[in-house]
C-alpha cells in the first residue's frame, strides 16, 4: 500500500496559552510540540509531509527548516477545514492523513494502526478516544463505529458537553473527499471552518464516516493552556525515563528530567533532582548528581560528576570528575582524568589529561597541559574590560594557590608559580616564578592599647 500525505495544521495562534511565542512551539521535554508530531509523522515514511502555517509562520518554518518539509501558509486562520484546503495543491497520495500541531504525543505505531482501520472505510475516519474531562474537545455522536457528527465545544449544548467520547482531531480521509471539504460552513460560534463538519456534509451524501476508538486518552492530549502543557511534560518525562530504564539506566529516585534527545549508556546512575538537556550525550557507567544540571554537552565513560554542578556545552573524557559544585561553561574540553574540583569555575578551555583544579579557581580563555596542578584560589584574568585574551600552561606546571595569572600569559613546561603571584609576563620552562613581596618582621612591635 502507498503511504500517504501528511498534513500538519500548525497555523493557528494558540490564544489561550497566552503567550507571545506560537503554541506549536512550546517545549515539551526540550522539544517544541511541532517537532513531536513531525517525528512521528516521519516515522511512518509518509509520501510527503507539509505543515500548515499562518501565525508567526517565519518562527515555526525557521525552527523546522531542516526537515525536508513542505510549507503552505494560512495567511489568515480561518478553521482546520480552511487549513487543510490551503494546503490542497501539494497533496499528491490518494490518502491523507491529518495530524494537529497541538496533540503531540502520539506515536507512529498508534498512526500506523488507525491508517490500517482507515482503508477499510469509506474515505472518512477519525481518531476518537474518551476522556474524563472532555471541556474544550470537540464532542462525537456515534453509532457504533459510524459518527454521525462532531459537535465542538463552543457550539455543544448542555447534554452534548457530557459526552466524555472526543474528537482527537487525528483524521483521515480520500483525496477524492476533498470537495466536501469544500462545502463545509462557517456557521457556528467561532465563525470558522470546522474540519470536523465534515461529518454532516458526508451524511447528506450518504458516505458514513467512521471513528477509530483509541483507549489512552493520554497520548491524545491536545494542548490549548499551560496546564495540558504541564500534563504533556509529565506524560513524556515518564515515557523518556522508562526509556533509558529500560536501555541500563539506573534512576536513583525522584525529580530527574531528561530531555527527548538527551542519550546515556549503560550502567549510568542518575540521582535526584538532576536535568540533563538539549542535544546531551553520555556514556556508559557515569555518576551524576544529586541536583546537577547538563546542557548540551558530552560526556565519556565513566565520569563521576558530584553533586550541585551546572555543567554547559562540556567534553569529558573518560574518568574525568567534576565537583561538588562546579562550573563549566562553554566551550570546554577536559581530556582523560581531569579533576575539576569545588567552587571551580572553566569556561573556552582545553585542559589535557590528569590535570587538577581542585579548590575555587576560574579558568577562562586557557589551555592547560597534562599533569598541571592549579592551586586554590588560582584566577586566569582574562578580561581586560575590553577584550578576551588567553592563558597557556604547559605539561607539568605547578601553579601555587591564590595566584593571578593575567592574559595573555604563558607559563613554559614544568614552571613553578610560588603562591600569592600575580604574573603578567611569560614564565620559561623549568623556572620558579614569584611576585609577592618578601615577608619582613618589625620584632618587638605590639598593638598600642587605648
Ligand atoms: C480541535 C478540533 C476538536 C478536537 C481538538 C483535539 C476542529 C474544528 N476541532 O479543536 O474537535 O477535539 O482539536 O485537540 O478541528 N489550526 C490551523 N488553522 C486554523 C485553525 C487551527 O492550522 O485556522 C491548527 C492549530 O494550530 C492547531 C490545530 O489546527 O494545531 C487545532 O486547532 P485548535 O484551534 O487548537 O482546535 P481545538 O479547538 O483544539
Ligand atoms: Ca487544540
Amino acid at each position: 500500500m502507498p503511504q500517504p500525505t501528511i498534513v500538519i495544521l500548525a497555523a493557528g495562534k494558540g490564544k489561550r496559552m497566552r503567550s507571545r511565542k506560537p503554541k506549536v512551539l512550546h517545549e515539551i521535554m526540550g522539544r517544541p510540540m511541532i517537532e513531536c508530531v513531525v517525528e512521528a509523522a516521519r516515522q511512518l515514511s509518509p509520501s510527503k509531509i507539509v505543515v500548515v502555517t499562518g501565525h508567526e509562520r517565519e518562527l515555526v518554518e525557521e525552527r523546522l527548516k531542516n526537515g525536508e518539509l513542505f510549507f503552505a501558509a494560512q495567511e489568515e486562520q480561518k478553521g482546520t477545514a480552511h487549513a487543510l484546503l490551503v494546503a490542497e495543491p501539494m497533496l499528491d497520495a490518494t490518502d491523507i492523513l491529518i495530524l494537529y500541531g497541538d496533540v503531540p504525543l502520539i506515536k507512529p505505531e498508534t498512526l500506523q494502526a488507525f491508517i490500517q482501520f482507515f482503508r477499510s472505510s469509506q474515505g472518512v475516519a477519525f481518531m476518537t478516544t474518551e476522556v474524563d474531562d472532555p471541556s474544550g474537545y470537540g464532542r462525537v455522536i456515534t453509532d457504533g463505529d459510524v459518527i454521525r457528527d462532531i459537535v465542538e465545544d463552543a457550539d455543544a449544548d448542555a447534554s452534548q458537553k457530557k459526552i466524555r467520547e472526543i474528537n482527537t482531531g487525528i483524521c483521515m480521509l480520500k483525496k477524492e473527499m476533498l470537495p466536501l471539504v469544500r462545502e463545509i460552513k462557517n456557521d457556528n460560534a467561532k465563525n470558522e471552518y470546522y474540519l470536523t463538519d465534515i461529518c454532516k456534509v458526508a451524511r447528506t451524501r450518504g458516505i458514513t464516516v467512521r471513528g477509530y476508538h483509541y483507549n489512552d486518552p493520554q497520548e491524545v492530549l491536545g494542548i490549548n493552556t499551560r496546564k495540558e502543557l504541564l500534563n504533556a511534560n509529565q506524560i513524556m518525562r515518564e515515557r523518556i525515563l522508562a526509556q533509558h530504564m529500560d536501555n541500563g539506566v539506573t534512576l536513583a529516585g525522584e525529580g530527574i528530567y531528561i530531555e527527548s534527545d538527551v542519550r546515556i549508556g549503560q550502567d549510568t546512575v542518575i540521582f535526584p533532582f538532576c536535568f540533563l538537556r538539549g542535544k546531551t550525550i553520555v556514556g556508559e557507567g557515569v555518576t551524576i548528581g544529586p541536583h546537577v544540571v547538563i546542557n548540551n554537552s558530552v560526556i565519556g565513560d565513566g565520569v563521576t560528576v558530584e553533586p550541585f554542578c551546572s555543567l554547559d556545552g562540556l567534553t569529558a573524557e573518560a574518568a574525568v570528575a567534576i565537583g561538588p559544585f562546579a562550573r563549566i561553561r562553554p566551550t570546554t574540553v577536559l581530556k582523560e582524568r581531569v579533576k575539576i574540583g569545588n567552587f571551580v569555575e572553566v569556561k573556552n578551555s582545553v585542559i589535557q589529561p590528569k590535570s587538577k583544579a581542585n579548590h575555587l579557581s576560574y579558568i577562562g580563555d586557557a589551555d592547560i597541559g597534562t599533569d598541571v596542578n592549579v592551586g586554590a584560589g588560582t584566577i586566569t584574568c582574562n578580561y581586560d574590560g575590553r577584550k578576551k585574551y588567553r592563558t597557556t600552561i604547559e605539561d607539568g606546571v605547578f601553579v601555587g594557590s591564590n595566584t593571578e595569572l593575567v592574559a595573555p600569559v604563558k607559563i613554559g613546561k614544568d614552571a613553578t608559580i610560588g603562591a600569592g603571584s600575580t604574573i603578567t609576563r611569560d614564565v620559561p620552562e623549568g623556572a620558579l616564578a614569584v611576585t609577592r613581596v618578601k615577608q619582613k618582621h618589625i620584632e618587638g612591635y605590639a598593638r598600642r592599647k587605648k
